[in-house]
């Protein structure tokens, strides 16, 4: 074994790292949250633009924190300020991972812990003789208990801090090769089943046939939103990683593969679920957060009503696939914050991670209360949990890549970022100029123009 792969805060191999990378790109945003916005922002359209926004945006910034994250090596703070050639004043931008971290896992331990209770009620065959009604009533009385769902929120938050730990290697990087395949053979389990279904045909039009007419601002905000959310860019969560990434890792390349990984799962999980939700007449995609929760449930025991034994293994991979999607997304988020105490402020790995997990399931039990006790609690029109996740996906993650293209095509000197996409002139990168053009012009112009026009700045279209 290498000097480097032997250092623990390193991943030890390429497919190791791709895999972490990949692992927390790849969770609920897209097995829950991109249906979610695919049925409420009109479906095919939405997704060509989401696609779009994949390739020209959000992947470019991956590239940006890979290549800020493996050039500073420590930690973020230091590899913001050493990427700009040692300016103290960058260090602040590394803040923003620690603050991020905190905020996201918050409310995504939230529905993660849902996923986790699910699993468990598919596993003793909970949902066997329900009717549509009592799905409904079962998970808003659930959702709006004090105690339940914090409890299991606290669970799925438990169970992240074990991990991360573990360390990179032993934890993230073991965490991730082992839940990744078996991530990937459940999809496809389900996916072909789900294909078989009755009418799949009319989900796979909502899914690839277009309608523009059904394009607005917010639908456009909403797909870049997602485009973020869903590859875990902006926040500098990635930069986090890849301050573990092997000199060797070629950033565009594999960047370009997580990239894929991430789209491919989210495209497949509409799949599993449009052509189940129309395999039974009367039922909407626009369904919202609930369509994983009340909707799906609901259509397994409905369609396999004859075979109980297929709605009992069909849900129970269904949930364990959300549970471990959830699970290497939200390793990521605690490690934002707990890197940053255990590099920067020198406290054992997993005391940082014991002390950003209990501020977390702190504030994670307010935003599950947003949706019971404390539902009329709101502050900007909104309740807890939907301002969380306004403030990460629509406000701090734009304006971090904005940021980040900003330091990258800006600040930071051309010979390093070409050295760092280069790998120091050992591999050939043909679309380097292409890239430099994104992160200087299009991206910041791009994700500029979409903010101001939905905060009402000036109305390019409505
Ligand atoms: N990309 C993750 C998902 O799709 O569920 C969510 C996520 C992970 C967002 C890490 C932000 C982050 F820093």
């Amino acid at each position: 074994m290498g000097k480097e792969a032997s250092n623990k805060n390193v991943f030890a191999s390429k497919v190791g790292a791709i895999l972490a990378a990949a692992g927390s790109a790849v969770g609920l945003g897209n097995v829950w949250r991109f249906p979610t916005e695919t049925g409420t922002n009109g479906g095919a359209a939405f997704i060509l633009i989401y696609i779009l926004f994949m390739l020209l945006l959000a992947m470019p910034i991956m590239v940006a924190e890979f290549a800020i994250g493996r050039h500073g090596g420590r930690d973020v703070t230091h590899a913001f300020e050493k990427m700009s050639g040692g300016r103290r004043g960058w260090r602040w931008m590394g803040l923003m991972p620690v603050v991020s971290g905190f905020l996201v896992l918050s409310y995504y331990a939230v529905v993660a812990g849902w996923t986790l209770y699910y699993t468990y009620e598919a596993l003793i065959d909970g949902f066997s003789g329900k009717t549509p009604e009592t799905f409904t009533n079962d998970f808003v009385t659930f959702s709006s208990d004090s105690l339940m769902p914090v409890f299991w929120m606290a669970l799925v938050i438990v169970l992240t801090c074990g991990i991360v730990a573990l360390g990179v290697q032993r934890g993230i990087e073991r965490g991730a090769k082992i839940m990744m395949p078996l991530l990937f053979l459940f999809i496809l389990v389900l996916v072909g089943c789900s294909l078989s279904l009755p009418d799949a045909g009319k989900g796979l039009t909502f899914l690839f046939k277009p309608d523009f007419s059904k394009v607005t601002s917010s639908v456009i905000l909403n797909a870049m939103g997602q485009a973020f959310f869903s590859l875990s860019v902006g926040l500098g969560c990635l930069c986090t990683y890849a301050c573990y990434f092997r000199k060797d890792i070629d950033l565009m390349k594999d960047g370009f593969s997580v990239a894929a990984i991430d789209t491919l799962v989210a495209l497949l999980s509409g799949l599993i679920i449009f052509p189940a939700v129309y395999s039974i007449q009367g039922l909407q995609p626009d369904a919202g957060p609930s369509l994983v929760f009340i909707t799906l449930p609901n259509v397994f025991q409905q369609v396999f009503g004859n075979l109980p034994w297929l709605a009992y293994l069909f849900s129970l991979i269904f949930y364990l696939l959300l549970v471990m999607a959830a699970l290497t997304s939200s390793i990521s988020m605690l490690e934002m914050s707990a890197a940053y105490f255990h590099t920067n402020l020198r406290i054992p790995r997993p005391l940082a991670a014991v002390l950003v997990s209990v501020v977390c399931m702190l504030l994670g039990t307010f935003c599950s209360w947003s949706f019971g006790d404390w539902k009329d609690v709101t502050l900007f029109g909104m309740g807890l949990f939907d301002l969380f996740d306004f403030l990460v996906a629509k406000l701090i993650m734009p304006v971090g890549g904005f940021l980040m293209c900003i330091f990258l095509g800006w600040v930071v000197d051309e010979k390093v970022l070409r050295a760092e996409l280069t790998n120091h002139g050992t591999i050939k990168s043909p679309l380097y100029p292409v890239y430099r053009f994104i992160i200087r012009y299009f991206a910041p112009l791009c994700i500029f123009l979409i903010f101001a026009n939905e905060l009402g700045l000036f109305n390019l279209w409505k």
